[in-house]
């Protein structure tokens, strides 16, 4: 039950809600109770004699009236129980999702996306089970099985007893079998995650399926995965199949006992005829709450596994997030950036990506990074804006620890181009804006201008507002690239980041960009990583990063004098570019 303590705060928000689901549910239990009564005054009525066609009539009508107000507060606690049972599912997921927006990329690094759409679908489905489905079956329990057996007792005690023989064993019976459904459930569901996640990789991918020729490859794993689907589906169908009709059986013992015995009873008189017709409409009554309980319990565990597990993410704490007293930024960062002795891995078992690592970035400066691929090019310029964390040494900005400053208000003084550029599946506009509704458009058409991609935008026929495919897939690298470029730029940000934001446009285009970003760039302190030399002859220093560490640092001729990282580049790009002229 402690696993269940997050929704403590929903129950208490929804108890009105949950009181009258509640209420409809005993009155329609009550009314339940009430009908074999009426049936056996009828029948005994009508072996006596007593019944007149209008007293059969009106009972007939009172049959009716009580009928359309069960089905009226059927619908009621329906409603109530389990619509409060939807309404804190979507709580719950709210939460959950913010819950996961606030945790921290380490967290994203080492947890699968699967579990986490897992835990968001099937989990918090287990839990509205529990919530809803719970709820019902333990009041249904509560009521029916008392008010039933009184009757029943009323009716004749040795007759209940000898009836109850068969119902423990149903009750073990649902709760046993229930186990086993439930285990068999799970596997039909991890089946169809893994069904779905063949289908969603094979069609993001399946431009590289047909260049490789490996269609019949991926049909047949797909076939693999679906018959595996439906061996799943077999075994449930195997237990769920037996499931009822086992039950149905039980129920048909007791209703023999019931006939032999009580029927006896009735020959000899010890009964009336009308008790014994409302004897075993109590006894079908009892049934289902007996069912009930072994259900229940296995609802509950269910729900509370299930809740346990998303407990597990809900009390993840963000690694990164504000110290209490943490600086806020009123208006803007002067850009003044130093590495201070900094080492950085990606996790234990990882080797370090960056060590003592020491670098200054003065206020408004530019500069181009440089290196070999892997050398920690991203890596380093993600511990700016906090992406990630360093294990030892300090980052500062404008001489205060980034630490100390808001991560919120430090982000947005932020703008970073990351190396693999990520487009929603939103309008163009949207995607540049991104969250910004209140930008104007002549800022997004100036960003536009600026990144370069403006002339191309206005090519397509619905221009800004031109929806963007799944993961953009209608656009060139190149030029998802240049709406990243405008999306960092438009928020005017005092330090820009452009990780290889240029590397999947032609040499020309990247030159043009830069020359164009050139006033921007001027007045804010700029890095561009770059793995191509020729389109950064405009910025003066270029820092080299090597063996997990800055290398080199300095303007180009004094890097091709010093004869090491940077002159082997350089020359060979030279040669590249000679070779690429010359075919
Ligand atoms: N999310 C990550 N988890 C673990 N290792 C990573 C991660 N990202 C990068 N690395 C590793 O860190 C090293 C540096 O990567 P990166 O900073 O991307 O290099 P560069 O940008 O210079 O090409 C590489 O060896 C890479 O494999
Ligand atoms: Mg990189």
């Amino acid at each position: 039950m402690r696993h269940f303590a997050v929704l403590k705060e929903y129950f208490a928000k929804y108890r009105y809600r949950i009181l009258l689901g509640i209420l409809a549910l005993v009155i329609v239990n009550g009314l339940q109770l009430l009908l074999p009564r009426i049936v056996k005054y009828v029948v005994d009525g009508i072996i006596n004699s007593r019944m007149t066609d209008v007293s059969l009539l009106r009972w007939a009508f009172i049959i009716l009236i009580i009928a359309i107000f069960m089905a009226l507060f059927r619908f009621f606690w329906r409603y109530f129980v389990l619509g409060t049972s939807h309404r804190i599912r979507e709580h719950l997921r709210n939460r959950f999702f913010a819950h996961l927006q606030s945790l921290s990329m380490t967290y994203f690094n080492n947890t699968k996306t699967g579990e986490l759409m897992a835990l968001a679908t099937n989990d918090i489905l287990a839990v509205r089970r529990a919530v809803g489905i719970g709820i019902v079956i333990i009041v249904d329990t509560v009521f029916l099985t008392i008010g039933a057996l009184i009757m029943m007792f009323r009716i004749n005690s040795v007759l209940t007893f000898l009836a109850l023989i068969p119902l423990p064993i149903l009750s073990l019976t649902t709760f046993f079998m229930g186990r086993a459904l439930h285990v068999r459930f799970r596997n039909v569901q991890d089946a169809f995650a893994k069904l779905t996640d063949k289908v969603q990789e094979n069609l993001s991918g399946i431009r590289v399926v047909k260049a490789f020729v490996q269609e019949s490859f991926e049909v047949n794993d797909f076939r693999t995965h679906n018959q595996h689907f439906l061996k799943e589906n077999m075994r449930l169908v195997k237990i769920w199949g037996a499931f009822f009709p086992l039950l149905m059986m039980l129920g048909g013992i007791s209703t023999a006992i019931v006939l032999l015995w009580g029927g006896r009873q009735v020959i000899i008189n010890f009964l009336t005829l009308g008790d014994f017709v409302a004897f075993t409409m109590y006894l079908s009554i009892l049934t289902w709450p007996m069912m009930g309980i072994g259900w229940v319990v296995n609802i509950f565990q269910q729900g509370a596994a299930s809740m346990a597990r998303i407990n597990t993410v809900l009390n993840a704490t963000p690694e990164i997030a504000n110290l209490p007293n943490a600086v806020s930024i009123t208006k803007s960062l002067k850009g003044d950036i130093s590495f201070s002795n900094v080492f950085f891995k990606y996790s234990e078992e990882y080797p370090y990506v960056l060590k003592s690592l020491n670098l200054h970035i003065s206020a408004k400066e530019q500069v181009a990074i440089v290196g070999r691929t892997g050398e920690g090019k991203s890596t380093l310029v993600s511990l700016i804006p906090r992406i990630f964390e360093p294990e030892r040494g300090v980052v500062h900005i404008d001489c205060i620890n980034i630490r100390d400053y808001r991560l919120e208000d430090l982000r947005k003084r932020i703008g970073f181009v990351p190396q693999d550029t990520f487009l929603f599946s939103l309008s163009l506009r949207e995607n540049i804006a991104f969250g910004n509704i209140d930008i104007p458009m002549e800022c997004i058409i100036k960003a536009a201008k600026i990144a370069q991609i403006y002339d191309e935008i206005m090519e397509l026929q619905d221009g800004f507002e031109t929806v963007v495919g799944e993961r953009g897939i209608s656009l060139s690298g190149g030029q998802r690239q240049r709406i990243a470029i405008a999306r960092a730029i438009i928020l005017n940000p005092d330090i820009l980041i452009l990780d290889d934001a240029l590397s999947s446009v032609d040499t020309e285009t990247e030159e043009k960009i830069v020359k164009n970003l050139m006033p921007m760039i001027k007045e804010r302190t700029t890095i561009i990583i770059t793995h191509r030399i020729s389109s950064i002859k405009q910025i003066r220093r270029i820092i080299v990063i090597g063996d997990n560490t800055l290398k080199e640092d300095g303007n180009h001729d004094e890097l091709i004098s010093l004869g090491g990282i940077y002159k082997n580049l350089y020359e060979k790009q030279m040669l590249e570019d000679k070779l690429k002229r010359s075919l």
